[in-house]
């Protein structure tokens, strides 16, 4: 049945909506926070990059918060992304994301409260009745504020299905358009994420007429492959954060989820808004204004991503990238793939490259050069352009063809 909601219209069974959370959970991480003209420029990139929801803060945690959110939503005052403000149940909270999404064309209000058994009696040391209460109190004040209310039950993958289906209905009857269970501490499997997502949806009365949101941390690497577990289940919203920054281990990644589902559109069978040729850039702001890179590996915008250095993957790229890449560099935005000359590489890489620095040599000049290469590359981790140049220039220098 197709979902209506006050902020999307009619959502297309096949469009799977993201929530960008860069700059509140994934700036909430030690030595990430942005001052208010870095958030700007990342606010921008995001809304170029086409995500649907930027959370672009938490108003109450501090004035300088407040001020991102209300500048964020200024920015977008006649068209762009949701701009989304969290709050706990409080009325405080509510009214202070209230006042600083106000200016956004397209607002929400998040919301969220401890359903697990463990945060409530720790935590918020409440009885599970009275963290009912505050659930339909905080989505109410919510809805009064604006018609899109997302409401989160934290620490959700850890709470009984019983009160967890008990403050979803709680929610939706207060006015939520979007229930998010977020896998909190990244404990979850991915089976997990599928049966708590396929429970609610056949349980909860209401839960037809809203969108449902999956928010995965980290912690055992599984974040990206939860959500993926959560959309075959019925999730349409996804939460992540560029690069997968976020507390602790981080969330998941917003590359990997967008080019996950694209690239196996053929199994997920959805698609995002992303516009996929500007993540590598996105990615590459937000290394410049946090100072952190991404590990080399790291799928998608990673430097290692589209590298290719053993002769036997170089030797299948020359023939056909299809070989050994599932996606072409261009469309993430990398420029294009690159051979990286190593001890790895083979003789059809090596001619390859001197064809691209623009030498002709005979072939006893290249069995010479190449074994010459051979010989550096076994002292040089990475063999530089420069390199090859020289050890070419030597070879014809001594006379060779
Ligand atoms: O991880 C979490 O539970 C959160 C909530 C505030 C949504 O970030
Ligand atoms: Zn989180």
């Amino acid at each position: 049945m197709a979902i209506n909601h006050p902020s999307f219209g009619t959502l297309a069974d096949d469009r799977i909506l993201i929530f960008d959370t860069t700059l509140r959970d994934g700036e909430q991480s030690p030595g990430f926070s942005m001052n208010l003209e870095e958030k700007l420029r990342m606010a921008e990139a995001l809304s170029e990059l086409g995500i649907d929801v930027m959370e672009a803060g938490f108003p109450i945690a501090s004035p300088g918060d407040f001020e991102s959110v209300q500048s964020i939503a200024r920015k977008f005052a006649k068209d762009g992304p949701v701009v989304c403000g969290l709050a706990r149940t409080s009325p405080a909270d509510i009214l202070s994301a209230a006042e600083a999404i106000a200016p956004a064309a397209r607002k929400r209000i998040h919301t969220f409260v401890s359903t697990s058994p463990l945060h409530m009696r720790v935590k918020l040391r409440m009885e599970p009745d009275a963290v009912l209460a505050l659930v339909t109190a905080s989505v109410t004040l919510a809805r009064n504020h604006t018609d899109d209310v997302e409401w989160s039950a934290e620490d959700g993958s850890r709470t009984e299905d019983e009160f967890l289906c008990r403050c979803v209905e709680a929610a939706i009857k207060a006015g939520a358009t979007t229930i998010n269970i977020p896998d909190t501490v990244g404990y979850a499997v991915p089976e997990d994420l599928f049966r708590i997502f396929d429970m609610l949806r056949r349980r909860v009365p209401g839960a037809d007429g809203v969108i449902f949101s999956t928010h995965n941390h980290n912690d055992l690497g599984l974040a990206v492959a939860n959500t993926l577990a959560a959309i075959r289940a019925g999730a349409r919203q996804v939460e992540c954060t560029v690069n997968g920054i976020g507390e602790r281990a981080g969330n998941a990644s917003l590359e990997e989820v967008a080019m996950a589902i694209r690239t196996r559109a053929d199994v997920i069978g959805q698609k995002t808004g992303i516009v996929c040729e500007n993540i590598l850039r996105t990615s590459k702001l937000l290394v410049g204004i946090t100072g952190f890179d991404v590990q080399p590996n790291k799928a998608i915008v990673g430097r290692n991503a589209f590298a290719h250095e053993s002769g036997i993957h170089q030797d299948g790229m020359l023939k056909d990238a299809g070989t050994y890449e599932i996606m072409t560099p261009e469309s993430v935005g990398w420029a294009k793939t690159s051979l990286v000359m190593g001890k790895h590489s083979g003789r059809a890489a090596f001619r390859d490259k001197l064809k691209t620095l623009g030498y002709q040599i005979g072939d006893n000049a290249l069995n010479d050069a190449f074994r010459r290469f051979k010989d550096l590359a076994d002292r040089k981790k990475i063999v530089y352009d420069e390199d090859i140049s020289a050890l070419v220039d030597d070879e014809v220098l001594r006379g060779h063809d």
